[in-house]
């Protein structure tokens, strides 16, 4: 497991912005910015997924409004066109779908060059076993707990035991570090942090909360 000096396994919370509001993103931004650790945004493009968010100008936009580090998740075909806009964009970290990916490891290898952390995601259907020969190149395994596509859907509970195989994958090394996306709430945060996760995205548990800042730390303590 991921564990800082002490042994005690960090948790980190990413606000998903999908469920801010969006006509004042920079109020919500800045309402999460002194809690969160990271800020997750999903850029989806009607393709690889049914729905259309934002791309590389909206991100650069609130870049400007925040210092937390950027989770950028890429539900997109081909997301290597578009790797160097999202990097310039403001992107920490940048997470492309297996199932968008016939050349993984060469994607991969294109968003390392830009010195930004590369992230695989898994929709659920897809093994963890899948990655393998990939454990030692990602820094993130982006599990998703929902078919991607919506904020606001229930948890898909086989997560879990997915969350419990790629900790067992990755053995005593620290990375990659697991992500999960999709139905993160209260009452199911404890199930995955249990079975190994060190990063929880959460957009209607946080966003749709009257205290977003004190959901984000409820969630890390819970
Ligand atoms: C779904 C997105 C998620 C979404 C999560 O396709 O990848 O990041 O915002 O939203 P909640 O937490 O509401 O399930
Ligand atoms: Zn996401």
């Amino acid at each position: 497991m991921a564990q800082n000096e002490q042994g005690i396994r960090r948790i980190r919370i990413a606000p998903s912005l999908l469920s801010a509001d969006f006509g004042r993103l920079a109020e919500s931004v800045v309402g999460v910015s002194q809690t969160a650790d990271w800020l997750h945004l999903d850029i989806m493009d009607g393709r690889f997924v049914p729905n259309i968010t934002i791309g590389p100008m909206v991100v650069e936009a609130v870049r400007k409004t925040t210092e937390l580090p950027f989770d950028v998740h890429m539900m997109v075909v081909e997301p290597e066109r578009f790797i160097k806009a999202f990097r310039d964009a403001g992107a920490d970290s940048l997470t492309v779908h297996y199932e968008a990916c016939p050349h993984l490891e060469r994607v991969v290898g294109q968003i390392h060059e830009t010195g930004a952390l590369a992230g695989v995601a898994l929709n659920p259907a897809t093994p963890v076993e899948a990655l393998v020969d990939m454990v030692d190149e990602l820094d993130l395994v982006l599990i998703m707990s929902v078919n991607p596509g919506f904020g606001g859907q229930a948890f898909w509970p086989r997560a879990v035991d997915k969350v419990r195989r790629m900790a067992r994958l990755r053995g005593d090394r620290q990375r990659p570090l697991i992500q999960v996306d999709g139905g993160i709430t209260l009452k199911t945060a404890p199930l995955v942090k249990s079975a190994g996760a060190d990063v929880l995205v959460a957009g209607t548990a946080i966003f749709g909360s009257a205290d977003p800042g004190s959901a984000i730390q409820q969630m890390r303590k819970g």
